[in-house]
């Protein structure tokens, strides 16, 4: 098995884990419902936010924690959704992928969703 070495293969990795996400009900509903994301639009900004922290590109300039501030003013994102986020993450990339990069990629998502989760708990409003 290939360690992570480009953007098609960040591609594929978000493809296969928003497959992941869409299957499963106990989440699926907050990209369906709460925010309907246009799939075909959302996977080229997943390649292009994960391809800065782990391929040294640049390009990303949104603010990631304030866009999932939004959607937990919408919808409360629990802990138990974020431990089912990280587990779909952290199964897709060892489904496909072995090496340095591929476990740097799931110690970002992990740090991530952390801040994102203190972040929530700070937020006002
Ligand atoms: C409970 C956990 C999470 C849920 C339910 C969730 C849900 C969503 C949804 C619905 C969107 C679309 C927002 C929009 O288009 O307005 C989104 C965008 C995004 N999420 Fe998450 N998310 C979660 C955690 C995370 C984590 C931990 C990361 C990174 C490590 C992450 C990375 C992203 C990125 C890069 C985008 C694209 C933002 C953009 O359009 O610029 N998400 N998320």
């Amino acid at each position: 098995m290939k360690d992570i070495q480009n953007q098609d293969d960040l591609y594929l990795l978000v493809d296969e884990f928003y497959k992941k996400l869409l299957a499963d009900p106990a989440i699926s509903y907050i990209f369906t419902d709460v925010v309907k994301i246009k799939i075909l639009e959302h996977l080229p900004v997943l390649v292009t936010f994960w391809s800065q922290g782990i391929l040294g590109t640049g390009g990303y300039d949104r603010n990631l924690t304030q866009i999932h501030l939004d959607i937990n003013k919408k919808e409360h994102l629990t802990p138990e959704l974020f431990q089912i986020w990280l587990n779909h993450f952290y199964t897709t990339v060892d489904e496909h992928f072995k090496g340095h990069k591929a476990e740097q990629i799931k110690t970002q998502a992990l740090s991530i969703a952390t801040i994102m989760q203190i972040k929530i708990i700070n937020q006002k409003g």
